[in-house]
């Protein structure tokens, strides 16, 4: 079946739109995926649009702490160095996610004993010992994953509570020390949408970098759905992050289309809606300048792979590919406008 008799979908000259040109080839900043490493391996299709469509790539799990740091005194390179091969033998980024985070953590850190400064060394070395084995081929890392609640206060998290409040100054400190050619960010969810938060960790952050830390950039992850998406609100958010002077990366992009989890069934009005909020968006991250842009990641590549379905147990088509690896009309919107 065409695409055509599946979605209609056509590009700004009303032509057929198709995948047979990469998006990342029509894009002048990076185009970006999450990588899950079984389907980048095993299924022939998600590897073959992951190699041909996008420029960037961010691990989705391997490079968590479970995954990459699994004991004490060990560490999985395995999945890790084979990514990494991959992408520079084929030119691609990888951008690394996530050094400090308090989910997906190995069971020996959820029940290590041990006083403040035993905490902080088992830190450093997570950090250090990551960020040195990709020097130089690594070259920007998510340095703290969401780190702040809501209101804009600092979350209770492991981290905050066995290493007190300096968590994030010290994460990036050590991140710095080990590879200081590495752009650093934070990377957390809504603050394309919450100025409240938003607010906050451009004031911690700006805080941070009076003192002499570096940090380059911050992470909008934009899980974002149809029903509360506004994109006044998201040329703010922008905005405030690129005024101030720190790179932008859309890390996380994907839109829902059923938030509440009903039993919906897939039609072209919600797909239509999906496609406009993804223009608007690829729109206004075009008018971000130049400098500022880190690029723009999708947080997959299928609705089947997503991490929505898994992850909130509901039905969802949150991405740019059904689940049979068409392209959607979110995929032909955003080509006619990159
Ligand atoms: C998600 C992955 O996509 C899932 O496969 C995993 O089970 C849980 O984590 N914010 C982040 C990402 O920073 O790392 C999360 O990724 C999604 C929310």
């Amino acid at each position: 079946m065409s695409i055509l008799s599946i979605y209609g979908c056509v590009d700004s000259d009303n032509l057929p739109c198709d995948d047979s040109t990469a998006l990342s080839k029509v894009s002048e900043f990076p185009l970006g995926t999450a990588i899950k490493w079984d389907e980048f391996q095993l299924d022939t299709n998600y590897f073959h649009i992951a190699k041909t469509q996008f420029s960037s790539y961010t691990p989705e799990n391997i490079f968590k702490s479970e995954n990459l740091h699994p004991t004490r005194y060990n560490y999985n390179w395995e999945q890790a160095d084979s990514l990494m091969s991959f992408c520079l033998n084929n030119s691609k980024r990888l951008h690394g996610h996530t050094l400090i985070w308090h989910k997906q953590l190995p069971q020996w850190i959820i029940d290590f004993q041990g006083n403040k400064s035993e905490w902080e060394e088992i830190f450093r070395l997570h950090i250090i010992t990551i960020v040195q084995h990709f020097k130089g081929k690594i070259k920007s890392w998510d340095v703290v994953n969401e780190a702040f609640d809501e209101d804009g206060t600092l979350s209770n998290t492991l981290w905050k509570e066995k290493i007190g409040p300096g968590y994030i100054e010290k994460a990036f400190r050590y991140a710095e020390e080990a590879d200081p050619e590495c752009l650093l960010f934070y990377n957390d969810f809504n603050l394309e949408s919450n100025p409240v938060k938003r607010t906050a960790v451009l004031n911690y952050l700006d805080h941070l970098r009076s003192r002499g830390v570096k940090v380059d950039g911050i992470g909008l992850q934009m899980h974002i759905d149809v029903i509360t998406a506004d994109a006044t609100l998201y040329a703010l958010a922008f905005r405030s992050v690129y005024e101030k002077n720190y790179q932008l990366h859309l890390s996380e992009l994907d839109i829902s289309l059923n938030p509440s989890g009903k039993n919906i069934v897939l039609n072209e009005e919600l797909l239509l809606q999906q496609a406009d909020i993804m223009g608007k968006i690829v729109n206004l991250y075009k008018q971000v300048p130049l400098p500022y842009q880190y690029g723009i990641t999708f947080w997959g590549i299928s609705d089947k792979n997503s991490w929505i379905r898994s992850n909130y147990n509901r039905m969802d088509y949150p991405l740019l590919y059904d689940d049979q690896y068409n392209p959607k009309p979110a995929y032909c919107k955003i080509k006619s406008i990159l």
